[in-house]
């Protein structure tokens, strides 16, 4: 029996959740129709929402309402590596992946789910080329003179006053401007590794950071990130007991491919372990900024009184991919990290550090965060709910808290050889799931991005796929 209000409230919706007149991505009825409906206070159907909320069966997003939780309709089983013994291995291919993976200048495919970066429509085209033109107009022959290597002073105290209104406090001393986020990671990696140590790193993984480890000549050791709970601290815990690790690799806020954010408590306890073991923490903080929900998460960085964390990130993300500035809070690390960047390339073009600082100092940059993460949020759900409609009932879908990647598992009689294939030939690109590893695994996943607008012809090509998988069940 329910004791009370809310909780009969909630049992209701979860009926229809469970019977699938509410799918996922749906929009759930807003506060104010239930207490209507109900006739009861608006405090009931909040405690209502928050009890499914603390069940995992809906979403909220800010100022726009309750969702129903991919989740809602499946039991995520945990990432395949979870269950396997720790193995350290080389960080090496068993395919050609560029051809997947890297971005096509045509343009030609049919829909492409596959590029991580904003479609032109959420790219902010006018404030970044009229804060350009500005800055060239202003700084004139300033433009074209070197710069310091670790970056434009003015631009990394604008980067310590942004952080801390998140909490996270940095140091304008110890930060170095970088040529994007890859660079960072390379430099971070480069200043504390050396070939054949052994790196923790999150799993499922980019690409383009298992490609640095792969260059540094490094061993990993794959964590699992579940799609319910994030990064396998456990896990590590385990691994730090039998091998000596150099650093840790993680994406606390909003992994790709998983979209998983790391609570608080998450963060801390990572944290300890790796002041435990004296292992360099480099935290990747790309998709901090596009969070769906209030608060913008801080780093684990905000924790650390220890210098053994290394946070960076870039504006790859959440502006535009061809604003080639990232940056590196090295820590402990920053006289190496610094030679480093030295040596790699010195300064960043200075137009790019200047349009960054301009967007920072007058504030447009976050008004553009607001409204692009707004729009995001409504894109995760509709890209929800197109796969959750056409794909067949045993695919699992992550429920991103932010950034723009889904993680998408196929049911495991699906014959993935013959859907990459009708794929590819159809011009729909998806990231194949076995690029996210060195390990043999992630056959049955595939990573969506969510971040261009869609049109009649990229939500076509999801139901095709969709209705691709279904004819590719193999029942035997
Ligand atoms: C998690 C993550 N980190 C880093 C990068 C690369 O960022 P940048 O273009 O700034 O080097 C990407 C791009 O896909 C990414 O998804």
């Amino acid at each position: 029996m329910k004791h009370y209000k809310y909780e009969a409230i909630a049992a209701e919706i979860e009926e229809h959740i469970i019977a699938g007149r509410y799918r996922p991505g749906d929009r759930l009825p807003s506060i104010r129709i239930l207490k209507e409906k109900f006739n009861t206070s608006i405090s009931t159907i909040q405690n209502a929402y928050d009890y499914l909320l603390a069940k995992g069966l809906v979403e909220s997003l800010l100022k726009s309402g309750y969702y129903v939780s991919a989740s809602a309709h499946q039991h995520q089983e945990n990432t395949p590596v979870k269950s396997k013994p720790v193995i350290v291995r080389d960080a090496v291919f068993k395919h050609h992946l560029s051809a997947i993976t890297t971005w096509n200048q045509q343009r030609n495919a049919f829909s492409e789910f596959n590029v991580a970066a904003a479609g032109d429509a959420f790219i902010p085209q006018k404030l970044v080329l009229r804060t350009m033109q500005q800055v060239i107009r202003s700084q004139g022959i300033g433009l074209l003179r070197y710069y310091p290597a670790n970056g434009a002073f003015h631009l990394r105290e604008q980067i310590v006053r942004r952080a801390a209104q998140y909490h996270t406090g940095l140091h304008a001393g110890e930060l170095i401007i970088t040529d994007g986020a890859l660079q960072a990671l390379y430099i971070a990696l480069a200043s504390v590794c050396a070939p054949g140590d052994v790196v923790a790193l999150e799993s499922p993984c980019i690409f383009s950071i298992l490609e640095v480890i792969r260059m540094l000549k490094l061993k990993v050791v794959e964590i699992p990130v579940d799609v319910n709970n994030g990064f396998d601290i456990d896990y590590l815990k385990k691994v730090c007991t039998k091998h000596t690790v150099k650093a840790i690799v993680v994406t606390p806020n909003f992994h790709n491919p998983t979209g998983t954010l790391l609570s608080n408590d998450q963060k801390k306890y990572l944290l300890h372990l790796a002041q435990l073991h004296q292992i360099v923490l480099i935290e990747n903080d790309v998709y901090g900024d596009l969070n769906f929900t209030e608060q913008r998460p801080c780093n684990i960085k905000a924790f650390d009184d220890s210098g053994l964390v290394m946070t960076y990130t870039s504006y790859s993300k959440s502006l535009a991919a061809g604003v080639r500035l990232g940056w590196l809070s090295a820590g402990r690390f920053f006289h190496r990290a610094e030679q480093l960047k030295f040596a790699i390339g010195s300064t960043v073009a200075p137009i790019y550090q200047e349009t960054v600082g301009a967007l920072l100092q007058s504030n447009s940059y976050d008004r553009h965060i607001r409204s692009f993460r707004m729009q995001l949020a409504k894109q995760a759900y509709h890209t929800l709910g197109l796969l959750a409609s056409a794909f067949p009932p045993g695919t699992r879908i992550s429920t991103p808290k932010g950034g723009y990647n889904m993680w998408v598992q196929m049911d495991a009689r699906v014959d993935m050889t013959a859907f990459y294939s009708y794929c590819e030939k159809a011009g729909i690109r998806f990231t194949p799931g076995y690029t996210f590893s060195f390990a043999q695994v992630y056959h049955h996943f595939f990573r969506v991005v969510f971040a261009d607008k869609y049109s009649r012809t990229k939500e076509k090509a999801i139901r095709l796929a969709g209705q691709t998988a279904h004819t590719l069940i193999c029942t035997d």
